[in-house]
């Protein structure tokens, strides 16, 4: 590659379907202009309707192309459109693309005009259509619109490394690299890979007009292993001589599931423990630009304590996916679908995203299973016999796992992947076995739930983790779902939310969150959390016994006017498989106490290592807010999370607290969602988007009654 031109700037959109959009005369009266990733029109983060997004909305984006390029090819690459675009060059149809979930790219070298302004139109339709995987049927999510994600212009030679896949094992490494040879020449040249110190190189002739492929290994390599404590990564080059060169992060590892049950990351059994994820979030479904997407990666792995995602039910952000390489999170990516199958036609778009699918992402460490079929869908083998075939041959490195929710179906991939909402752990049949999903429309619970609600709802992640724990033959369990998300007018609590996740839709944690990050390993940091509001009168009959409280300490301590009220003990008994019991803790708050405050200590060779204080007084005493990020680039689109809410003097969320926020903002940037918000178990988050001038964006935040707050955020200049 020799040029990347990042294209996310400078369109114009509109949302209406125009009989002449692909024209260079199209009177442009009608478009606004808008930056990538793009959704439209914003949303209230519940509470809308759907079909409000699902239409057809034009694009454009002028360029002029660089002299520079000429005698190159050139590439115009889409990350994602929601769900079909076509596309023209100055007026010139090049191609059409059906799927929201994975990229498409077109040559356009040939459709070039030099010494003049260039028009790239894409007519993008966002309906639900039903010759499209995944729709059809009924899906329990949105798949909201819109160019949600980058698009680029590629610049290459005109013999060029059109991909590598590199398929490293513990010390050694093989690639296959495939050429493309766009000239009406043949062309001998020589292709070479190189890491650290290690190199080899081989010649080659290429036909004209053609590619092929070239396999080079390199063996005895002194690397260490991409593990979940240590993901070191590494950089292969791949060149043409004098002509091409591609980088290629990659990771040395053995992922395996064997036929005792067990997965095997380099050898070594690992029990795991995940989430299922949708990547959607308030107010733009899908189109957070890449620092968003990447982070819930972190929370994942940091405020969750997992060691598995499921990207359910479709192929998520390359920004997310680089994120878990980078930090040790596994990945069990799946095709795009819901329950429901098509016509033979859709079955080959669906093969198509598979493909797709597999070739953005065989490169990815973190990922360790391809889902190959239709989540929960019905037994096709004839489609599915293909699917497998299909991701083995792309993939002859990674198994492959088809998510059902019945036992008797038809198994033809390497791992059973089950759906188990028997709120208990069904036996496994002999072969590789893992959860991908358990919980979830079996007890929704909101943030706002009474708190009887939310420890029930922690307490069946815990039951179910801590049972397949103790199971040998099972792989591991993934429940659903990480956070909450919005869906279809069919599912969810009416308000187009399903309130399933462990967080809420703005990543706040419910107590089932505290559960999963008390189980993390303590060199990521001691957990202490309570899981109750701790207020009298809040549980049917009163007082808070038992109170549950998930920490990876070894004693937890509860005081009260300095005076200790019980020192406690992981309950074993209940949850003798778990890293981390819960600590059940009772005996020690009844009816019409005092309200003083509760300190809890977390203590770890008898000494304190971490400690909590909730105020016993639950009145509001103060306004937070603060940012995920105090510096972004000045790109137009790049994001952060800003919370806010009610708090005690501890600085602990008062989840009862009502009432709106009030945002005010100066600078180069913008607010993504609700303002006045209106608070949601005493919280809440919009999203701070930079412009594309530097300079500094001071948020203030008002509550009446409570002096305001004020955070600044420097956006600068991009590299
Ligand atoms: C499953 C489905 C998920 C979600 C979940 C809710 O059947 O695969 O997408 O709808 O139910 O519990």
């Amino acid at each position: 590659m020799i040029e990347i031109i990042r294209l996310n700037q400078d369109w114009l959109f509109c949302p209406k379907n125009l009989r002449n959009g692909q024209h260079t005369s199209c009177n442009e009266k009608l478009f606004t202009r808008v930056t990538l990733p793009h959704m439209n029109p914003l949303l209230p983060w519940h509470d809308f309707d759907e079909k409000t997004y699902q239409s057809v909305s034009w694009y454009r984006r002028w360029f002029r192309p660089s002299p520079r390029w000429k005698g190159n090819r050139v590439r115009l690459a889409f990350d994602g459109v929601m769900i079909a675009a076509q596309v023209w060059i100055n007026n010139q149809y090049i191609g059409e693309h059906k799927g929201g979930y994975t990229p498409f790219t077109f040559d356009i070298t040939d459709h070039l005009a030099w010494n003049k302004n260039n028009l790239i139109a894409v007519c993008v339709d966002s309906r639900e259509r039903p010759d499209i995987p995944p729709c059809g049927g009924l899906i329990d999510y949105l798949l909201f619109a819109g160019i949600y994600r980058d698009v680029r212009l590629e610049i290459l030679p005109s013999v060029y490394i059109a991909d590598v896949f590199a398929k490293p094992r513990l010390n050694n490494l093989e690639t296959d690299i495939l050429i493309t040879n766009t000239t009406a020449d043949t062309v001998c040249t020589s292709v070479s890979i190189r890491l650290g110190g290690n190199a080899v190189r081989e010649n080659v002739e290429v036909a004209a007009h053609s590619s092929r492929t070239v396999s080079l290994n390199l063996d005895h390599l002194d690397v260490k292993p991409w593990s979940l404590d240590a993901p070191q990564l590494y950089t292969l080059q791949t060149a043409l001589r004098s002509c091409d060169k591609v980088s290629t992060r990659i990771g040395f590892r053995e992922a395996r599931f064997e036929k005792d049950g067990r997965f095997y990351l380099n050898g070594t059994p690992v029990k795991l423990i995940g989430l299922d994820r949708h990547q959607t979030f308030p107010y733009v479904g899908g189109a957070m630009p890449d620092r968003v997407q990447a982070r819930d990666a972190d929370i994942l792995k940091y405020e969750l304590g997992l060691n598995i995602v499921r990207t359910s039910h479709y192929p998520q952000s390359p920004a997310f996916l680089n994120r878990c390489d980078e930090i040790g999170l596994l990945v069990f990516e799946e095709l795009p679908g819901w329950q429901h199958i098509g016509d033979e036609a859709w079955k080959e778009i669906s093969k198509q995203e598979l493909r797709e699918m597999i070739l953005r992402d065989r490169n990815h460490p973190s990922i360790v299973l391809w889902g190959v079929r239709i989540n929960e869908s019905r037994d096709d083998h004839d489609f599915y016999t293909e699917t497998n075939r299909i991701a083995h041959e792309l993939d002859p490195t990674r198994q492959t796992g088809g998510v059902r929710y019945f036992q008797e179906s038809e198994f033809l991939e390497d791992v059973f992947t089950f759906n188990d909402f028997s709120n208990d752990v069904q036996i496994p049949k002999n072969r590789p076995h893992l959860i991908t999903e358990f919980n979830g429309h079996m007890f929704p619970t909101k943030s706002f739930d009474q708190e009887e609600r939310l420890i029930e709802h922690a307490l069946r992640h815990a039951r179910i983790q801590n049972k397949q724990m103790g199971m040998d033959e099972v792989a591991g369990a993934i429940g659903w779902c990480a956070f909450d998300y919005n869906t279809h007018a069919e599912f969810g609590s009416g308000d187009r939310i399903c309130y399933h996740g462990v967080m809420d839709i703005f990543r706040f944690p419910k107590f089932a969150a505290h559960f999963y990050k008390s189980q993390r390993n303590p060199k990521y940091g001691y957990v202490l959390e309570p899981a109750s509001h701790l207020k009298i009168g809040e549980r049917s009959g009163g007082g808070f016994d038992p109170l549950y409280v998930f920490s990876n300490c070894e004693t937890v301590e509860i005081w009260v006017d300095n005076k200790c009220y019980g020192s406690y003990e992981p309950d074993r008994e209940n949850f003798p498989h778990l890293p981390h019991p819960p600590f059940r803790c009772s005996g020690f708050a009844t009816w019409g106490h005092r309200c003083a405050d509760i300190e809890f200590r977390g203590k770890v060779n008898g000494k304190v290592v971490i400690k909590k204080l909730i105020a016993g007084d639950g009145v509001s005493q103060k306004l937070y807010l603060a940012a995920d990020d105090y510096v972004l680039n000045a790109d137009g689109s790049d994001c952060t999370r800003v919370v806010f809410g009610l708090t005690d003097p501890f600085g602990n969320f008062l989840p009862y607290a009502t009432g709106s926020v009030f945002f005010s903002l100066i600078g180069p940037a913008e607010i993504i969602g609700e303002n006045p918000f209106a608070l949601v178990a005493g919280r809440g988050a919009v999203w701070m988007k930079a412009g594309t001038r530097p300079g500094e964006a001071i948020l203030r935040a008002e509550k009446k009654g409570l002096p305001p707050k004020e955070i600044k955020v420097r956006i600068r200049k991009k590299d």
